[in-house]
This record gives structure tokens, sequence and C-alpha cells, in this order.
């Protein structure tokens, strides 16, 4: 079903495909309990029957219509503090794999999701293991909506949607497989993609709605620390956000 990728050098050599499986995410974790994997290892499958996101949120697919799959990588060279650098890798490379389908529409809502037109398109979830203060591995999960063209969630799109076409889940990707490991090789190389990060970042430097512990109010984004919290100007004072401790009340405009 799915192709080793004609142009990485370790990203998808090892490319596993099951055709159903619980989550991609878990199959890759207890196949590492069992036996040693290779780095950049893929484990894919046309049908994830109890796909995991984050916020202990589940990840719908339709089967055969989408992109489910999950990457094994060892950065010892990131500490826990940096691991931050994984999230940003990985939605710039989702993003850019994006924009070469769709040109110039991807967005990142912090931390981690994809959108075209705003509305969810994609979502990461990154599960690390630490050996001392270092990651020595890292389970990147990828979710793309691709071919689906109905979701119970009004918030939720496809590729095919945006685009009112349909695309070859091997076409799409063998170039994600590219892009995550020309991103990863630029990481591990020391380079920095704040930036880019950034200028993807939803609602950055605009006036947006949110919501926390204490109820609603309405903030500027500023960036994000180097932890990956959400840093948000209230009233002249910035403030930084974990996950779970604020909501976003907006939508992309
Ligand atoms: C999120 O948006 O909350 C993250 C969703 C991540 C979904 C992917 S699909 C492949 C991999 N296996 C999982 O169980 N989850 C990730």
């Amino acid at each position: 079903m799915f192709k080793i990728p004609a142009h990485t050098l370790f990203v998808g050599r090892n490319l596993v495909y099951v055709p159903e499986c619980h989550s991609t995410n878990s199959l890759l974790s207890e196949m590492l309990q069992l036996e040693p994997v290779p780095e950049g290892t893929v484990v894919i499958t046309s049908n994830q029957t109890a796909g995991r996101g984050l916020r202990s949120n589940r990840w719908w697919a339709e089967p055969d219509a989408n992109l489910t799959f999950s990457l094994l990588v060892q950065p010892h060279f990131l500490t826990a503090q940096r691991q931050f650098v994984l999230t940003q890798w990985v939605a710039l490379a989702v993003a850019e794999t994006l924009d070469r389908f769709i040109p110039g529409v991807a967005r990142v809502k912090w931390p981690n999701d994809l959108l075209l037109e705003g509305k969810k398109v994609g979502g990461i979830l990154i599960e690390n293991a630490l050996s001392g203060d270092v990651i020595s591995q890292s389970i990147v999960g990828i979710g793309l909506n691709v071919n689906q063209r109905e979701f119970s969630f009004p918030g939720a799109t496809s590729m095919s949607l945006v685009t009112n076409r349909f695309f070859d889940l091997n076409g799409v990707l063998e170039v994600l497989l590219e892009e995550l490991e020309k991103k990863y090789f630029s990481i591990r190389a020391g380079q920095e993609l704040k930036g880019a990060y950034l200028d993807r970042l939803l609602g950055r430097e605009q006036a947006r709605l949110f919501r926390d512990g204490n109820g609603l109010f309405s903030g500027v984004i500023q960036g994000v620390s180097p932890e990956g919290k959400l840093l948000v100007d209230r009233a002249g004072k910035l403030h930084a956000y974990q996950l779970k401790e604020i909501e976003f009340v907006f939508d992309d405009r």
C-alpha cells in the first residue's frame, strides 16, 4: 500500500505497514519494547481504530482516506528543556508539505495543529523518552486529513475539501517524509526554526479572545517561550501558558 520514499536517507527506509491498528504511536512504542527499531522507522496504517491526540483527545480518521503514521527519531542532541524544537520541526515539515500541494495557506495553531482555511487538517502527537536530561527517543505521530470528505466535527477539514481534488496518499507521504528528514537535519545541525514557526502562528500579534481558568479575556499572542509556553500579552503584562491552561476562543480569519 505505502512505498519506501525514493529520496530520503533514513526517514521511512524501514516502513512498517499494517492495514489496521489501534494507534501507530502505541504500536511503535510496543515494538520498541520487544526489539531494537532503527531510527527513521515509520509505522503507518490505513485504518487507525483508536488514534490518540493531545489533551487525551481521540484522533478520528476515515479508513483508506488519510495519513496516520508514526516516525521514530533519537534526538540525543536535544535536552528536555528544548523539546519544543521537535514541535517546531514537525509542524513546519507538515506546513511546508501542505504548501507544496496547496500553496501558501497552511497555518499553525499553537502548539501543533495544522490549519487550512481556519479548520484543522492535521495534528501531531510527539511522545518523548528521556535519558538523564537528554531526549533519547521520540515517537512522532502525525495525522493528516487528505481525501476524507465528511467530518462529524465542524472544525475539521481535509486537503481534498479545500481544493476539491483527490490526492495520491503515497505522493503526499513521500513529500512529507522528505520534508521531515530535511528539517530534522537542520535542527540536528543547530538551525533555529523559531522564526519560521512564529511566521506561521495563527493569531500572532493580533488581539484575540481566549479563555483560561478565570474566564474569557482579550490578549495578543507575542510568541512562544523556549519551553513551548504560549506568550500572551494581557493588558500590557506578558503571561506564559501551558497547553492545559489556555483555550483559543477564536478561529482563523
Ligand atoms: C492532536 O491533534 O491532538 C494530535 C493528533 C495526532 C494523531 C496522530 S495519527 C498517527 C499517530 N497515532 C496516534 O494515535 N496519534 C497520532
